[in-house]
């Protein structure tokens, strides 16, 4: 925080009384300032009103900066689109972990800690039989990465830095393994076993569409662009999933429970459940010649209809991640010999008359990281309830960096908001013949 910064504050006057309250004004690095609120109820006895916590900063964090006006993302300073061209998505890993880019030397050792980890515990193998065959894969991450808890739970002391490095290592390797799984259980092929002398992502590639008859082979395009596709969901500050995993974590629970919460809160379509909700909304207009009725229904009062994969709580500008991911797809359809995407050709048709629509234009609505990720996951062969959990096997990274970002700050205490009480006064219980 900057001491210069500290020294200014703003002033809160109670109309209809001489009692006033001094916030004193805080800075980070760039970004807009933030009143400290803490002793506003000791002052004045009043709380804020924020839902949706558009206007709080709840925390304080060295890792990702967003300015939404402008469409920048920065992981600990490095900008988006330079870590998506040059960088790995192991690499990104250490740096949002760890705040600086690791030398040759520390990215070996590293990349060995991770890949170390990336099997899974063989009774863990047997939870997936407790699933029905057709459960949403999210629902079986839930439930499975919350099972991680009872695995390493009476070994884990999280005030330790060693077992909060061991438990990111395996939760960043594990992840892959728990997705790819589900995805072979759906379908009724066997799991395929981590091989760790492949890349990260080629790993992922290889568990989720190899087979032990038919001899695999690796695809350089498709891994460069997996590889980019979870830089890209990496992390971004402090989002709904993200915001959860600190507040279950902020009572010092399990990192592995920890995650799975984080899990829950990304599967809904507002945050990562959108990049599914897109493929289903292109698939619902059909074609071109429907998109005005279609975008008509959403800008009437009377429906719940949204653009998906538009709009953003931050970002009142294009998703930086969104130019790059319509890159990648332009680059993955092409390796894939797609001539014509049919989808394709509909989204970006449903873009360009969106943005040039007053609706649109006027709420600062632009497309997001979710608009292009569907089209270039179903090219790929990954089936659409698939898409968010490639969401959460890149996030985990974000979630247990910021995680550990908030157990090692020494303010860091219980998250406990407040509430405006709506509800009945204190009244008196009538026995139910009185009632
Ligand atoms: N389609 C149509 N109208 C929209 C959309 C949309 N996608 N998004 C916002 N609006 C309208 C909304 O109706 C409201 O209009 P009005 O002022 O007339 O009432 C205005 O824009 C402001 O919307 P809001 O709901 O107050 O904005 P928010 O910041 O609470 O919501 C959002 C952000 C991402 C939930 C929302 O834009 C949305 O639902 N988008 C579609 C779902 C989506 O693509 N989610 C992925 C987000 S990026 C990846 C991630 O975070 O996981």
């Amino acid at each position: 925080m900057n001491d210069v910064a500290s020294k200014a504050k703003v002033t809160v006057t109670m109309d209809g009384s001489n009692r006033s309250a001094e916030l004193p004004l805080i800075t980070g690095t760039i970004g807009p300032a933030v009143a400290d609120i803490r002793k506003l109820y000791a002052d004045l006895g009043i709380f804020t009103y924020d839902p949706g916590y558009g206007g709080t900063a709840a925390c304080e964090s060295k890792i990702t900066y967003i300015d939404g006006d402008q469409g920048v993302l920065l992981y600990r300073g490095y900008p988006i689109e330079q870590l998506a061209e040059k960088s790995t998505f192991l690499e990104v890993a250490y740096l949002l972990l760890n705040g600086e880019l690791p030398t040759a030397a520390e990215r070996t050792e590293f990349d060995r800690g991770v890949m170390h980890h990336t099997m899974l515990h063989e009774q863990l193998r047997r939870f997936y039989d407790g699933f029905r065959r057709d459960a949403h894969p999210m629902a079986v991450m839930c439930g499975v990465v919350g099972a991680l808890s009872a695995f390493y739970h009476d070994s884990l002391d999280i005030n330790d830095p060693e077992v909060r490095r061991i438990s990111a290592f395996r939760l960043i390797a594990k992840v892959p393994t728990i997705a790819a799984w589900a995805y072979k259980y759906s379908i009724g092929q066997p799991f395929m076993y981590p091989r760790n002398d492949l890349g990260y992502a080629a790993n992922f590639l290889y568990m989720m569409n190899a087979v032990p008859t038919v001899p695999w082979q690796d695809n350089e395009i498709l891994t460069r662009a997996m590889d980019r596709i979870l830089i890209l969901h990496a992390d971004h500050e402090q989002n709904a999933s993200t915001s959860t995993v600190r507040l279950a974590g902020s009572t010092g629970a399990n990192p592995f429970a920890c995650i799975a919460a984080g899990i829950a809160s990304l599967w809904g379509p507002a945050h990562g459940g959108a990049n599914e909700a897109v493929l289903k909304m292109l698939a619902e207009i059909g074609h071109v010649k429907n998109i005005p009725d279609f975008l008509a229904r959403v800008k009437g009062k009377d429906g719940h209809a949204r653009l998906m994969g538009f709009g953003h709580r931050v970002y009142k500008n294009y998703d930086p991640r969104a130019k790059i991911m319509q890159q990648t797809c332009h680059e993955v359809l092409a390796e894939l010999g797609i001539q014509d995407d049919p989808l394709l050709d509909l989204a970006q048709e449903l873009e360009r008359i969106a943005l040039s629509d007053d609706y649109f234009v006027s709420r600062k609505l632009y497309p997001n990281v979710d608009f292009y990720s569907g089209i270039i996951l179903k090219a790929m062969g990954f089936p659409t309830s698939m898409f968010t959990v490639l969401f959460a096997v890149a996030r985990t990274v974000g979630w247990i960096s910021q995680w550990r970002e908030m157990i090692e700050d020494p303010s860091q205490r219980i998250g406990r908001p407040r509430q405006i009480y709506t509800g009945a006064a204190q009244r008196d219980y009538i026995p139910a013949e009185r009632r």
